[in-house]
């Protein structure tokens, strides 16, 4: 490495040559680190970044559709001096059955680290366990870690300290709703999820969101009434409820989640401050209405940008 973290400090070493497939690899501590990386590398033009990755190499392969990871990713890279070598999984040999096993082996004796988009989260795990690299997941059917980073980066510009603050979630308990509930475990967010039968997210996620964030002030819970999950939230968060790979069951789930929709009458049941929070891609009149998504209290532009900032700092932390 030719230069310093911009706010100062090193590496945080629980990061540092680690992979990150859920967040629930580090401690508070650790995700504080990268999130003041992150805000430091915010204050500074892009072109004035420090080259903390220059001559590194960062492998983004998307088995899946991405218009944000894999522009963020890049653009990050880019301008923290290291090169994306961008590749789309139908493209690969792993595509016509190389195993992940032999792909982790080659890769690791190419590149510095690996982002994955993929479906199967044990796909992903299996790459990490095999590579000699560092891997990030960029995210799998139930996890985006990298998009809760940035979303914790959002929350803590809008109001500062995340310790106590309550954000409700509204919809399908899918990937981003977990790694929310993860994010706010390790800031210590209360996150109370609104979501309809059968549609919670995964109970030991929710079990290890609500242990780990309660030294902190924070916690997880589900209820099934989004009018009781937005009282006094300060922010409020959907997402889609038609995941990548739940498209054979969209009819369904459209029914069974449409009164799960933020508009402006559930806006209006939550703190006077509140802000709305999607990852996008956004299905306006849907999950969100198109006057809730470009409205005023709408973040989501912010955690867009923000995936630039958090996954540079969370790689010049890694790799630095
Ligand atoms: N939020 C998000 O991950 O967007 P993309 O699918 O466009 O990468
Ligand atoms: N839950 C969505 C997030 C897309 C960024 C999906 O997995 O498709």
């Amino acid at each position: 490495m030719t230069a310093s973290l911009p706010c100062g400090g090193t590496p945080h070493p629980e990061v540092r040559g680690t992979s990150v497939l859920t967040l629930m690899e580090l401690s508070p501590e650790a995700v504080g680190a990268v999130l003041d990386t992150a805000a430091a590398l915010k204050a500074m033009p892009r072109r004035d970044w420090p080259p903390l990755l220059a001559g590194r190499m960062v492998a983004l392969i998307f088995e899946r559709p991405s218009t944000r990871t894999r522009v963020s990713f890049e653009v990050g890279v880019s301008h923290l001096g290291g090169h994306a070598v961008v590749l789309a999984g139908r493209d690969m040999q792993m595509g016509r059955g190389e195993t992940v096993q032999d792909t982790a082996k080659v890769l690791s004796r190419m590149v510095d680290a690996i982002v994955l988009r993929t479906g199967p989260h044990a796909t992903i795990a299996e790459l990490a366990a095999q590579a000699e690299i560092p891997v990030v997941n960029g995210l799998t059917y139930d996890h985006h870690p990298c998009q809760a980073l940035a979303d914790a980066l959002t929350l803590r510009e809008r109001f500062g300290s995340l310790e106590g603050m309550r954000v409700a979630y509204v919809g399908d308990g899918n990937n981003c709703c977990i790694s929310l509930m993860v994010v706010g475990a390790l800031t210590g967010m209360q996150v109370v999820a609104a979501c309809p039968p059968g549609y919670e997210p995964d109970p030991d996620a929710v079990a290890w969101a609500d242990a780990a964030g309660r030294p902190l002030g924070g916690g997880a819970s589900v209820v099934t009434d989004p009018r009781v999950a937005v009282a006094d939230a300060r922010a409020i968060y959907t997402d889609t409820w038609v995941s990548m790979g739940d498209e054979e069951d969209a009819a369904r789930r459209r029914r069974d989640l449409d009164a799960y929709r933020i508009d402006a009458a559930l806006l209006g049941a939550a703190a006077p401050d509140a802000v709305v929070m999607h990852p996008l891609p956004a299905h306006q009149g849907e999950e969100v209405t198109h006057e809730v998504l470009h409205g005023d209290r709408s973040a989501v532009w912010d955690q867009a940008e923000n995936r630039i900032h958090a996954q540079a700092a969370l790689l010049a932390h890694i790799l630095g």
